[in-house]
């Protein structure tokens, strides 16, 4: 079903959609993807690594190389509590889960589709907190009690207004100085052929009313700005996500109290675990500082400015 007017969807139609590709998958026989070109999704055909919804979205092992490195860049030691948002069948979930080992702490799930989450319920059997909700809702969460947020493959899937609700409200869960690790999100304005081809595919999709799962896009300065605003630090931007820490807890700000607003560029997650340091940018992007409106012109000059217009353009 489409919302009239716009084809930006509510968290429960995306959870609805994800509940239909969930009971659909059989069917469709994905083989694993191995690769994102400009051209779209490689796949491996015949790949005996999909057993389960979800698993076609690439091999754990890419995953478990990130996760392993992110523990150790971000010093989780101790007990480690986790919100992971929109783990879905549970791929991302199992392989974090994995490595915290002994770390393991609390464990929410949050996610809107239930049927999907079904596989998840049968991938593991640690008990975890599954929240099920229809909208942006992190109310069960304690203040200051969360180590760590991870939203693997499913930023891309909510749009940048309720990307914001989530970024304003986790900040009171989480620990100051926790970290957000969103991997998977498709952001405009680094050139990026692979993300640019996903954006035609979604426009495609809206000027043919293909309904199902699709993409939400953000622009790298709107992502810029949001995090500065809300007060996250160490803000380290992706082409395919971001990682940013909590900072003070404050109320969205004006530009004026914010001061500088940088964060940092690295082209992939992995190439920054290896060491990339990219480079430090701000909002607005390499654009002059907006100058005050000009003056109105006199009466006279404007008169002038008409008659003139009138002789080379005769109207
Ligand atoms: C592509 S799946 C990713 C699942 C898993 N993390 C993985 O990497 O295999 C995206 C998941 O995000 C969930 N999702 C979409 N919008 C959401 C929202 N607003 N809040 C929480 N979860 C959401 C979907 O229901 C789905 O389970």
């Amino acid at each position: 079903m489409w919302s009239k007017g716009t084809p930006v969807k509510t968290p429960d139609e995306v959870g609805r959609d994800f509940n239909e590709y969930a009971k659909a998958w059989a069917e469709q026989g994905y083989g694993l993807e191995v690769e994102w070109t400009g051209d779209g999704i490689v796949r491996a055909d015949g790949s005996d690594e999909v057993k389960r919804p979800g698993d076609e979205w690439g091999s754990p092992d890419a995953l478990r190389r990130d996760y392993a490195a992110l523990i150790k860049k971000f010093g989780l030691t101790g007990d480690v509590n986790v919100v992971e948002i929109g783990a879905g069948g549970g791929r991302s979930t199992q392989v974090l889960l994995d490595l915290l080992g002994d770390q393991n702490g609390e464990y929410h799930v949050i996610d809107v589709a239930d049927v999907f989450v079904d596989t998840l319920r049968q991938r593991i059997s640690r008990p975890l907190d599954i929240h099920i909700v229809t909208d942006v809702d992190t109310s069960f969460l304690t203040k200051n009690s969360i180590d760590l947020v991870l939203a693997q493959s499913s930023w891309s899937h909510i749009s940048f207004y309720d990307q914001y609700r989530y970024l304003r409200d986790l900040r009171f869960a989480l620990k100051k100085g926790a970290p957000i690790v969103v991997s998977g999100l498709f952001v405009i304005g680094t050139g990026d052929d692979w993300t640019w081809n996903r954006y035609r595919r979604r426009v495609y999709q809206i000027d043919h009313r293909i309904d199902g799962v699709f993409h939400e896009f953000t622009s790298i300065s709107l992502l810029a700005e949001m995090l500065n605003r809300l007060g996250y630090t160490d803000i380290v931007i992706f082409n395919h996500g971001f990682t940013a820490r909590r900072g003070t807890l404050i109320d969205d700000q004006f530009t004026k109290e914010v001061g500088n607003m940088t964060f940092r560029y690295v082209p992939t997650l992995p190439g920054w675990l290896d060491g990339d340091k990219g480079v430090v940018s701000r909002v607005p992007v390499a654009l002059p500082v907006v100058k005050p409106a000009p003056k109105p012109l006199p009466a006279r000059a404007v008169a002038s400015l008409k008659r003139r217009t009138k002789a080379i353009f005769g109207s």
